[in-house]
This record gives C-alpha cells, sequence and structure tokens, in this order.
C-alpha cells in the first residue's frame, strides 16, 4: 500500500499510469480500474480523478460521481488494521447495528474513519457471504461470525494492544 507522499509519490504516479494504461481501452472501465487502483494502493487517491477523466474521456464530474456513489472506495489510506461490520440485511436482522454502536464507542470514530494512531478503521461492508453466521465482521482478512458485543471487545483491545509503541 502507498499513500502518494514522499520519495514513493514518483513510482506512484507512475503506478497509477500504468494501471489507467492497463485498463483504459476494457469496455466499462471505470469500475475495474477503480478497484485495480484501490487493489495496489489501498485507497483511491484525488488525484486519479483528471487522470481517469483524460485517459476514458469522461468528465471529472462522471469519475467523481462513480466515487461517491460506491462507499467500497476509500478517500484515504486505511490504517493498519481495518474492521468491518456486515451492515446487509441478515446481520442487520441479528443485531449487527448493535455491534456498529459499540465499535463507534469503543473507537471514537464512525465509519470511514481511522483512529487518531492509524491503528484501526471501520468501514460498513454489505454482506460476508457468512449470513449462516450472522452477525458477521472482517478484520482484515479474517471473517468472524455470531459475533457478540463481548468477542468484539476483546477482538479490538488485542488490536489495539497489538499496536501500543513499544
Ligand atoms: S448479511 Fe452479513 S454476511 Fe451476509
Amino acid at each position: 500500500m502507498s499513500n502518494l507522499v514522499g520519495a514513493d509519490r514518483e513510482s506512484d504516479q507512475a503506478a497509477l499510469r500504468a494501471i489507467i494504461e492497463v485498463h483504459r481501452a476494457m469496455p466499462g472501465a471505470m469500475l475495474p480500474l477503480l478497484h485495480a487502483i484501490q487493489g495496489q494502493m489501498g485507497w483511491v487517491p484525488a488525484e486519479v480523478v483528471p487522470l481517469i477523466s483524460d485517459a476514458l474521456n469522461v468528465s471529472r464530474a462522471e469519475v467523481q460521481g462513480v466515487l461517491d456513489f460506491y462507499h467500497d472506495f476509500r478517500r484515504a489510506p486505511a490504517g493498519r488494521h481495518v474492521l468491518q461490520i456486515c451492515r446487509a440485511e441478515s446481520c442487520q436482522a441479528m443485531g449487527s447495528y448493535r455491534l456498529e454502536a459499540q465499535a463507534r464507542d469503543i473507537l471514537g470514530i464512525n465509519f470511514h474513519q481511522t483512529t487518531p494512531d492509524g491503528a484501526l478503521t471501520l468501514e460498513p461492508v454489505y454482506c460476508l457471504g457468512n449470513c449462516a453466521c450472522s452477525p458477521a465482521i472482517r478484520i482484515d482478512d479474517a471473517i468472524y461470525g455470531r459475533m457478540d458485543p463481548a468477542t468484539l471487545d476483546a477482538l479490538i483491545g488485542d488490536l489495539r494492544d497489538a499496536q501500543a509503541p513499544a
């Protein structure tokens, strides 16, 4: 992942241009292109808007509109860990809204925000394919089912402890 600052900036720019070049001729290139950028960079920097606009011959407003519509695209680098709470129907029915409130309370942040120490980003997600074990959450690449407040509390505590300075 990269944050487009400092010494990495030039190589990041080159990487962005390479991704755009690979995707620009595809039919319906916009979404695959944005996903590829997020896949490589970990987020979608604002500076890609004019680059994509030029490459795909669409307006900047159109690119921005797609970014605004799909909440999966991060506008800033994620924290060292990402906690996603499923907000789709099955998990909502099984009380995931309580987990959302709990996570917001513990972390002091809202969805799409990162704790000030950069440890953890909180995101909504709409079905993790684990509906039979609702409510479900994901921490980085690991999915947890039948989540309850005590377990969530412990998982968040572990993540925070792991990030505490030595
Ligand atoms: S609805 Fe939450 S995992 Fe499917």
